[in-house]
């Protein structure tokens, strides 16, 4: 399908707020375009989710993506939400995001990124993770296509549909090892607990697929791409070695029966039984020209058993990522996130639709009132600014984002250097990068 035929799937109370400028990407849920904003002037990313509230399944899907979406706004790489929209139909939905230039899958498969662009990239991804996993908010679907990136590398997190708080299903189980079920993450990108059935994972399972993500920009390809449940298990232990039966059911007890068929005459010894020299030096050999600090950490990431995984905490720490590991940049959310219907509440779809709607005006009620206190603020200042002669403004880098500062003054990404930009070929950094106003939009 051309692009405009594809324009003809918006609606028109749509299209009359915003012009679309093509397709930007399309994913298993909908198709992203580019569009402008006719009234500010604002490029954004318009995503329309085809038949979101079909099935329970979906409605919950898109009910979380928006509602976990708004509760994590705000944090400089997960994308934002600027505002929802209702379709005539109201079996369509459509999302309306700040405007990235490209995704990690396009810029992997471009071979766009040099080594310390994999550096920013991967600090930027534990950054995020870091600050989600303090919300007790799992992603659950981290994957290259899921990560989006402006031409100055910077990174944001997208798609929430599979994501899920950890605390809700707290008080049926152990704090941090609940029960979790109804998930299908892509399979590539799966941790080794969820391929073997288990009912209990936790962050492991983001630091699993980030993992992956990092091994990929590292070869240019990725790294455990199976083709069937069995043979990602088979992918997987081909490179970890296949772990003895006790370690299998520690992972899961469904590991045993799940890997009676595997033929493991092929498989290594695992690090279990070789030493870190021994196991390193395989590494090596699998990804020839990558520098130990990247392997060591792939390593950690990439560990079988989600208890012996790197933290997301002890990651940030790494020699790789230490051109921009900054304790102070690397924050907690401070706040738990939690949504009014919680995950292991299957609802109709009328229910997850009509929360989602009424959930979207109180938000628009409370973004409102924001604005008019802020509104209030700016006008009381002027006048005091007015009264005392002047001069005594708000000052005009207030809004400035902490890692921004740390981009413009201590720049390693050699672009900032006046270097060649592997990104050239994309436009300039969009105008509203630093912009965090939302307004949730009546229909
Ligand atoms: N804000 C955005 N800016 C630029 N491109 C985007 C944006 N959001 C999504 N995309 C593109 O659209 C694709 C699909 O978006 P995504 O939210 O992952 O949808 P789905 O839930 O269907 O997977 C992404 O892989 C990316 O290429
Ligand atoms: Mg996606």
């Amino acid at each position: 399908m051309s692009d405009e035929d594809l324009d003809r799937h918006v609606d028109r109370h749509v299209l009359k707020r915003y012009d679309t400028k093509g397709v930007l990407g399309k994913g298993a849920y909908g198709i992203v375009w580019r569009a402008v904003d006719r009234r500010s002037g604002e490029t954004v990313a318009l995503k329309k989710i085809f038949d979101a509230f079909q099935n329970s399944t979906d409605a919950q899907r898109t009910f979380r993506e928006v509602m976990f979406l708004q509760e994590m706004k705000g944090h400089e790489n997960i994308v934002s939400l600027l505002s929802v929209l209702k379709s005539d139909n109201d079996r369509d939905f459509y999302l309306v995001f700040e405007c990235m230039e490209t995704d990690l899958h396009t810029a992997i498969r471009g071979n766009v990124l040099q080594d310390i662009h994999k550096q920013y990239v991967t600090w930027q991804m534990l950054k995020a993770l870091k600050y989600m996993h303090s919300a007790e908010l799992l992603h659950r679907d981290m994957k290259p296509s899921n990560l989006l990136l402006n031409s100055d590398c910077v990174v944001k997190v997208a798609d929430f549909g599979l994501a899920r708080s950890l605390r809700e299903c707290a008080s049926e189980t152990k704090a941090d090892d609940a029960k979790l079920t109804d998930y299908v993450a892509t399979r590539w990108y799966r941790a080794p607990e969820i391929l073997l059935g288990s009912p209990s994972y936790s962050f492991g399972v983001d630091v699993w697929a980030v993992g992956c993500i990092v091994g990929e920009m590292l070869v240019g390809k990725p790294i455990f791409p199976g083709a069937t449940v069995l043979s990602q298990c088979e992918t997987i232990f081909e490179l970890l070695g296949k772990p003895d039966e006790e370690r299998l059911r520690a992972i899961s007890c469904y590991s045993k029966e799940m890997l009676a068929v595997l033929d493991d005459t092929r498989m290594p010894q695992g690090p279990e039984v070789l030493n870190a020299g021994q196991y390193l030096e395989r590494w090596r050999r699998r990804f020839p020209g990558v520098g130990d600090d990247g392997l060591r950490l792939l390593i950690e990431m990439l560990r079988l058993d989600p208890h012996d995984r790197v933290k997301v905490i002890d990651a940030l720490n790494h020699p790789y990522v230490a051109p921009f590991h900054n304790a102070a940049l690397e924050g907690d959310a401070g706040f738990t996130a939690l949504i009014s219907i919680g995950d292991n509440e299957k609802k109709t779809t009328q229910v997850y639709r009509d929360k989602l709607y009424s959930e979207v005006k109180r938000i628009r009620a409370a973004e409102r009132a924001q604005r008019n206190e802020e509104r209030k603020e700016r006008s009381e200042r002027a006048a005091i600014a007015k009264r005392d002669g002047g001069g005594g403004g708000l000052a005009a880098h207030r809004g400035v984002r902490a890692d921004t500062e740390h981009f413009g003054d201590a720049s390693a990404i050699p672009a900032h250097r006046g270097e060649r930009n592997p990104f050239d070929a994309t436009s300039a950094m969009p105008a509203h990068r630093g912009d965090r106003r939302s307004y949730f939009m009546d229909r």
